[in-house]
C-alpha cells in the first residue's frame, strides 16, 4: 500500500493535472501561496514606442464541412492500451475535415481517454525510443527490477520533456535528437516504494534519470518512422551529477560560491529541464523549471520568491548530498534556475549555465536572429503571476562551421541585454480586474507592450540590485520594474517565418482569487482554467527597440464557450483545446500546439493551427497522448511528428502495483514515458 502523503487530498488540482504529477514535478505549486505577492500590477507606465500593428487580412473563410471523422485510435506497438477503452468527451473534434491549411489536412482527432496515442486515420505512428532503453556503450537493456543508477546513467532517462532534431552531415538518414528529462516519478518506477525512506540507490538513479539525453536516430526509408542508434559516439547523457561551467556576468559571483567550489564557476548538474530551444548556430537551450523541488531548509525570503521548500523535500535528495540542504550550503540553489546551453556536435564539451538569461523557472528559451545577425532570446517563467522575458546579444552570430566561428558563436549568450515584458491593453472595460472573458468592445484583446530592461552585462537597470543580484534574483528585478503578471508564460517562442512571437499561457485558477490580481486584456479571465496564446509583434530590424504590440492569437477552451477566441475563425470549426504549453512551427509557418493539463475531460494532445491567411485560428486536433500524460518536445518535419509522452500513468493513486495506464508496452510492464514518431501511411508530407 502506498504511504499516503498530507498532500495527497482531495483538493482539485490546476488543469486536469493528478495530483502525483503536482506533487514530483512542480512541488505541489497549485498548493502553495503564489511566490509572486509584489504589487507591481497597479504600477502605471507610459508605453513608448508601441508599434502599430499589421493588419491582418482574414476574409470570411468559407469552409467546406466534410463527412464524420475517421480518427485511428492505435495501441501501442507493444499492445498496450486496452485498460481503459476509449471514450470520446465532450464534443467531438470539429467535423472531420481533412482540408485545411497546407500542413494541417487531416482529419482531426476527437478528444478522448484512451490509453494509447490516437492518431488520424492513414497516419502510423511507433516508439522511437523509452526511458531505460540503453543509448551508450556497456549499457544494459532495461530491466524494471534490477535498476542501478550505473545502468540508467547509460539508459535514456525518465520523463521526456523538450526534443530537438538536429542535423547530422554526413550519415546519410541520420538525425541528432537532443531530450530533456524533467524529473522522475519514483512511484511509477520502483515496486514498494515508500516516499519516507527513499534508499540511496533510488536516489542516485533518480539523480541519472534527470538530465538531458543525446541519441543518434537512424530514419527508416520512406517513411517517417525513427529508431535510436545505440553506442553511436555521439551519444550522451547528462545527468544531476555532470560537471557544468558557468559563464557570462554572474559567473564567479559571491552568491554562486559554495565550499566544493570556491570558483562560483563549476556546478554538477542540472535537473528540472522542461523545455528548450535550438539556436542558429547548432546548440541547444534547456531551461531549468522547478528547481525549488530539490533544496531542503530555507527560510530566506529570497527562496520564498522562488518557492523553496522551508522544511524537507519530496525526494528527500538532501538526506543524501549535503548541497541539497540550504542550511549546509546557502548557495548551490542559486547555481539552478538557468538556462543550459549544450554543443550535442561536441560529445567532449562542457555545457554551460548562460546567467545573462537570469535565473527564474525556465519553460524554454527560443532565438531568432535580428536583421543584422544578433540572437533575441525569448523565455517564459512557469509560475501562476510570473513574466515572460528576452535577451537580446551585443553579438552577431558568425556564419559557418569554421573552429572559430562555432567558438565566437558558444560566447553570443553571455553578452547583451535582458528584458522582462509590460503589457498595457486598449479596452478601458478590462482595466478594472473583473475578468468576464467577454469580447472587447473593440473587437480585440490587444494593447502595447514595452521591454524594460533588468541588467546590460555588469550595469544593472534596476535601483537598488547590483547586476549580479537581478541575474540570481531575477524575479525579484522583474517585480520591481512593474513588470506585467501573466497567467503561467510556458514557451515563448518566434514564428521562423513571420517573426512573430507566440506567447503560450497555460492556466491560472488563482486570477481575480481574494487578493491576487484579476483579470486585465492580456490576462482577459478570472480562475482561468484553458489558457491563452499571446502574439506580438517585434522590430526585428532594430534590435535596440523596445516596443511591442500584442493581441491575442487564442483564448482556450471549449469552443462552444462564449469567452473562447480561435484569432476570429469560426467556433464550429475548430477543437477543443485545454492548457496550451509548447509550441513549435512546422515547415509551412503552422503552429503547432502541445497541452498539459486539458480541463475539459479528455486527455492531453498536439494541434496543429495557422497563424496566417485565410484559415488563420483554424485550430485541429492531431493526437491524444495516454492516461495521465502531458504531450511534449513536439518537433513537426516534413515527413514526421515527434512527441514525448512525458509522465504517461500519473494519475492520482497509481503505483507500480497498481498502475492506471500500461502503454507503452502493455500489461504487466511498467508505464514508460517515451518519444513516437508518427508519420504518413501513404508516405507523403505530413497535412498535404
Ligand atoms: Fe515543466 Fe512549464 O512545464
Ligand atoms: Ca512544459
Ligand atoms: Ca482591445
Ligand atoms: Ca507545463
Amino acid at each position: 500500500m502506498r504511504n499516503m502523503l498530507p498532500l495527497l487530498s482531495s483538493k482539485p488540482h490546476q488543469g486536469g493535472r493528478s495530483a502525483l504529477t503536482c506533487r514530483y514535478r512542480c512541488g505541489d505549486a497549485c498548493f502553495q501561496e503564489v511566490p509572486n505577492t509584489s504589487d507591481n500590477e497597479y504600477a502605471a507606465d507610459i508605453i513608448a514606442g508601441a508599434l502599430s500593428r499589421r493588419s491582418v487580412v482574414r476574409a470570411a473563410a468559407v469552409v467546406t464541412v466534410a463527412a464524420a471523422a475517421g480518427t485511428a485510435s492505435v495501441t501501442g506497438p507493444g499492445g498496450g492500451g486496452q485498460a481503459h477503452a476509449a471514450a470520446a468527451v465532450s464534443r467531438g473534434a470539429g467535423s472531420g475535415r481533412a482540408d485545411g491549411a497546407r500542413g494541417l489536412r487531416f482529419a482531426p482527432v476527437a478528444p478522448n481517454v484512451a490509453d494509447t496515442v490516437t492518431i488520424p486515420s492513414g497516419y502510423r505512428q511507433d516508439i522511437v525510443i523509452r526511458w531505460g532503453d540503453p543509448i551508450l556503450r556497456g549499457a544494459p537493456a532495461f530491466d524494471a527490477e534490477r535498476q542501478t543508477a550505473k545502468a540508467q546513467a547509460g539508459q535514456f532517462g525518465y520523463n521526456n520533456d523538450f526534443l530537438s532534431l538536429l542535423p547530422l552531415p554526413g550519415e546519410r538518414g541520420r538525425q541528432i535528437m537532443v531530450a530533456n528529462h524533467e524529473y522522475t516519478s519514483e512511484w511509477l518506477m520502483f515496486r514498494n516504494y515508500d516516499p519516507q525512506n527513499p534508499t540511496r540507490e533510488q536516489v542516485e538513479i533518480g539523480w541519472a534519470g534527470h538530465g538531458l539525453s543525446v541519441v543518434v536516430v537512424q530514419e527508416e526509408r520512406g517513411t517517417g518512422r525513427l529508431t535510436a542508434v545505440p553506442r553511436h559516439r555521439l551519444n550522451r547523457r547528462i545527468t544531476a551529477t555532470t560537471e557544468f561551467r558557468v559563464t557570462g556576468p554572474a559567473a564567479g559571483s559571491p552568491l554562486l560560491k559554495t565550499s566544493v567550489d570556491p570558483s562560483g564557476t563549476r556546478v554538477l548538474g542540472t535537473f528540472n529541464n522542461c523545455a528548450g530551444g535550438e539556436t542558429p548556430w547548432g546548440t541547444t537551450l534547456h531551461g531549468e523549471e522547478n528547481i525549488n523541488n530539490y533544496f531542503a531548509n530555507s527560510s530566506r525570503p529570497t527562496d520564498r520568491r522562488y518557492g523553496l521548500a522551508t522544511g524537507a523535500t519530496e525526494r528527500k535528495w538532501e538526506r543524501f548530498d549535503k548541497r541539497f540542504d540550504v542550511r549546509q550550503e546557502p548557495n548551490e540553489s542559486h547555481r539552478f534556475g538557468w538556462v543550459v546551453e549544450l554543443d550535442p556536435y561536441d560529445p567532449d564539451s562542457t555545457p554551460r549555465k548562460r546567467t545573462a538569461l537570469g535565473r527564474f523557472k525556465h519553460e524554454g528559451a527560443q532565438p531568432r536572429l535580428t536583421d543584422d545577425g544578433r540572437p533575441v532570446v525569448y523565455m517564459g517563467d512557469d509560475e501562476r503571476f510570473e513574466y515572460f522575458y528576452k535577451f537580446v546579444s551585443s553579438r552577431r552570430m558568425k556564419k559557418g562551421n569554421s573552429r572559430a566561428a562555432r567558438e565566437h558563436n558558444l560566447t553570443l549568450l553571455d553578452e547583451g541585454t535582458l528584458y522582462v515584458a509590460k503589457l498595457t491593453g486598449d479596452s478601458p472595460e478590462y482595466t478594472n480586474g473583473t475578468g468576464t472573458g467577454a469580447h472587447p468592445a473593440d473587437g480585440e484583446f490587444d494593447g502595447s507592450g514595452v521591454w524594460i530592461p533588468l541588467a546590460t552585462n555588469k550595469v544593472s537597470h534596476v535601483p537598488g540590485m547590483t547586476a549580479d543580484e537581478v541575474y540570481v534574483f531575477t524575479r525579484l528585478a522583474a517585480d520591481k520594474v512593474g513588470a506585467t503578471k501573466m497567467d503561467r508564460p510556458e514557451d515563448v517562442e518566434p514564428s521562423p517565418r513571420t517573426g512573430r512571437v507566440y506567447v503560450a499561457l497555460t492556466n491560472n485558477t488563482e486570477r481575480g482569487n481574494p487578493g491576487k490580481p484579476g483579470a486585465d486584456e492580456a490576462n482577459p479571465r478570472n480562475f482561468n482554467k484553458h489558457g491563452q496564446i499571446l502574439e506580438l509583434a517585434e522590430n526585428w530590424d532594430d534590435p535596440s527597440s523596445d516596443g511591442f504590440a500584442w493581441r491575442l492569437f487564442l483564448v482556450a477552451g471549449d469552443p462552444n464557450d462564449p469567452q473562447t477566441y480561435f484569432a476570429g475563425f469560426p467556433k464550429d470549426r475548430v477543437s477543443p483545446i485545454s492548457c496550451p504549453d509548447n509550441v513549435t512551427f512546422d515547415p509551412h509557418g503552422n503552429m503547432w500546439i502541445s497541452t498539459d493539463g486539458n480541463k475539459l475531460g479528455s486527455n492531453d494532445g498536439l494541434f496543429g493551427v495557422a497563424t496566417q491567411g485565410e484559415r488563420r485560428g483554424e485550430l485541429k486536433q492531431f493526437l491524444t497522448v495516454p492516461i495521465g500524460a502531458e504531450t511534449c518536445g513536439p518537433v513537426v518535419q516534413d515527413r514526421r511528428v515527434l512527441v514525448a509522452v512525458q509522465h504517461p500513468g500519473e494519475t492520482d493513486f497509481a503505483t507500480v502495483e497498481k498502475p492506471d495506464s500500461t502503454w507503452p508496452d502493455g500489461p504487466g510492464k511498467l508505464v514508460r514515458p517515451a518519444v513516437v514518431s508518427i508519420w504518413r501511411k501513404d508516405g507523403r508530407d505530413i497535412g498535404v
